[in-house]
């Protein structure tokens, strides 16, 4: 009768029984976690293989915004290049920019600060390092992309922008 009555308090009292040992027990697996060594003798995290290398895309390459602008597009704007930069404008660009990138998209109407009309003047007079940095670093309300897109996929929308949304704009060179 006891243990009925346990078992009933336990059941009756989650927060209590999330404190029980088994509560870990999914977490507790043999994979190694973040910062663990894989020698339980020596401590510390498990050296990295020689010439390993970031993963694509969690790095931007450079300073800030300033130094993008003056950036040359070393991404030709080939077919290739505006096709690839045209499936990623349409999933993440187009939600505020819209298809056409007149800053009309759906989500853009719902923020303060309507985004930009990428075909407008003002963009078409920009760097190619402008437009890739906006897409690094992010705007006042843009967020920043560059953990989304790697630097060459940066690149291919660029290209896509200037190519087809700005109808082959002459590229404005780098400062
Ligand atoms: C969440 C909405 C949102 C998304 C998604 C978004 N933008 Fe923006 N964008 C904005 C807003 C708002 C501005 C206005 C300026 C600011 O926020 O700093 C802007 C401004 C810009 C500018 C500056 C134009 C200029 O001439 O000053 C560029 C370039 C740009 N966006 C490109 C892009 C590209 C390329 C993508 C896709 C990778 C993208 N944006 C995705 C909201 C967005």
């Amino acid at each position: 009768m006891k243990k009925l009555t346990l078992t009933i308090a336990l059941a009756l009292a989650p927060t209590l029984a999330q404190a029980f040992p088994w509560d870990h027990d999914m977490a507790n697996q043999i994979s190694i976690k973040p910062q663990e060594s894989v020698d339980g003798k020596a401590g510390g995290m498990k050296p990295f293989p020689k010439r390993s290398v970031p993963v694509a895309g969690t790095s931007s390459f450079v300073k800030d915004q300033g130094a993008a602008e003056k950036m040359a597009n070393p991404v030709p704007a080939d077919e290739k290049s505006v096709a690839e930069g045209k499936r990623l404008f349409a999933i993440y660009c187009s939600a505020c920019h819209g298809a056409g990138g007149k800053g009309d998209g759906k989500v853009g109407e719902k923020l303060v600060l309507q985004p930009f009309d990428l075909t407008a003047d003002q963009t078409r007079s920009r760097t190619d390092g402008f437009i890739w940095g906006y897409m690094t670093f992010g705007g006042a309300i843009m967020p920043a992309y560059a953990n989304d897109l790697n630097a060459t996929e940066r690149w291919h929308v660029v290209n896509y922008v200037r190519k087809t949304l700005q109808g082959g704009a002459a590229t404005a060179a780098a400062k």
